[in-house]
């Protein structure tokens, strides 16, 4: 069945902005996209300002809180939303550990929210797709790799509430039929990443000559994948996945943190010679540990491979000089987010009930 009123949301923080952008432009979505965002720290209006101004008949933003059950109802209603794709969550490991509040109510209450509504309120509903995450299965030693078979172990605050959002998704198939599927993706990284995770805080840092602090021995091994591998694997499963389903999302790139950091150094000593000609990998410092830091994350994708025919474009070479380079021409992007002075101007544009 076609998607007519798709409500994405999340769409103003990294992962989210770049699929609406990517859906716009593709010719294959001809629907509409209603936007539902909160505008937390991670979420950024100018992520998709000429968006707005481009389609002004097939994309809508509305500020608010997933956790807010009657203004959800309301928007339902309003835009005869079809169909959702779920990506609105709070979404850092070290935040989770300091403050874990708000990870219970936007990924756990916000997910159920949405779910109640499309359950009760949508007519011919076509898909809940909810995006998670590899990291609801814990950690892995040296070998193996991630199944959709894989038993749920989560190990922080900020996983343990996405692995409730996932059995909640699931339950809502099992119990009362909801068309739903579930993807759990590995390490993003790509344009508009708030500079906090790992890949973007390091590029600003070594552009900035300031320190880049590693955690623990460094070795810890992430999965990466470039963010616009990811949107079109979400759309691919949109369009063709099994409803119930979950399917594993991966880049084919592990990788130390460590070479990680080193890797961005060499590629950023390249394009911007470094003051004094001193190499930026001496700007590496080793700090204190993560407490529960999972050791590896690793996914087999072989159910989207074979099923849907999906694999990732970008290799980890050619993703991070797309993305370094991004970060480099968008010097006043990371200014104003790291400011904080676009958070003062959009609670002066937006008032979370004004549209509806
Ligand atoms: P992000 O932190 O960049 O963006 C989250 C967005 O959600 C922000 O725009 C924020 O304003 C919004 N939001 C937060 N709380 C909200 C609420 N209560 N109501 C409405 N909007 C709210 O996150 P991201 O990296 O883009 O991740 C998006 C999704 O993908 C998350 O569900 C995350 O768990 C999942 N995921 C992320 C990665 C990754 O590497 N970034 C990997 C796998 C899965
Ligand atoms: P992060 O980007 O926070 O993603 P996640 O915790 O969801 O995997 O971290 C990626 C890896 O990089 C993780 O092993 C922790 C490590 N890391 C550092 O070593 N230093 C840092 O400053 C950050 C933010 C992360």
């Amino acid at each position: 069945m076609e998607i007519k009123n798709l409500m994405v949301t999340g769409g103003l923080g990294f992962i989210g902005s770049n699929f609406i952008r990517y859906l716009l432009e593709i010719p294959d979505f001809t629907g509409r996209i209603i936007n539902i965002d909160k505008l937390t720290y991670a979420g950024n209006i100018e992520n998709l300002m000429d968006i707005g101004e481009r389609y002004p008949d097939r994309y809508i933003f509305q500020r608010a809180d997933i956790c807010d059950f009657d203004l959800m109802r309301d928007i339902f209603l309003r835009y005869h939303i079809d169909a959702v794709c779920h990506f609105a969550a709070e979404s850092h490991v070290d935040r989770s550990i300091k403050r874990p509040e708000s990870f219970i109510h936007t990924n756990v209450i916000g997910t159920f929210n949405l779910l109640e509504i499309a359950r009760t309120n949508a007519e011919n509903f076509v898909l809940f797709h909810h995006i998670s995450t590899d990291e609801v299965y814990g950690s892995l030693g040296p070998e193996g790799y991630f199944t959709e078979a894989s038993p749920y172990q989560p190990n922080s605050p900020y996983s343990a509430s996405k692995a409730a959002s996932d059995h909640l998704v699931r339950a809502y198939h099992e119990t009362y039929g909801l068309p739903t599927t579930i993807s759990n993706c590995s390490n993003n990284y790509g344009p508009y990443q708030f500079p906090e995770k790992l890949i973007p805080l390091m590029i600003i840092n070594a552009v900035e000559g300031k320190p880049l602090p590693v955690y623990g021995d460094g070795k810890n091994v992430r999965d990466w994948l470039y963010v616009r591998d990811h949107c079109e694997a979400i759309w691919t499963i949109i369009q063709s996945g099994k409803r119930g389903e979950t399917y594993n999302i991966g880049g084919n790139s592990e990788m130390e943190n460590i070479v990680i950091v080193e890797m961005i150094c060499d590629i950023l000593d390249h394009i911007l010679p470094p003051p004094e000609g001193r190499p930026r990998r001496g700007l590496i410092t080793f700090v204190k540990d993560r407490p529960g830091h999972d050791r590896r994350y690793a996914i087999d994708f072989t159910r989207l491979r074979q099923e849907l025919n999906w694999s990732p474009r970008e290799s980890l070479a050619s993703g991070l000089r797309k993305t370094i380079s991004w970060y480099i021409a968008n010097r006043q992007w990371i200014d104003r987010v790291r400011s904080g002075a676009y958070q003062a101007w959009i609670a002066e544009q937006y008032d979370e009930r004004a549209s509806v």
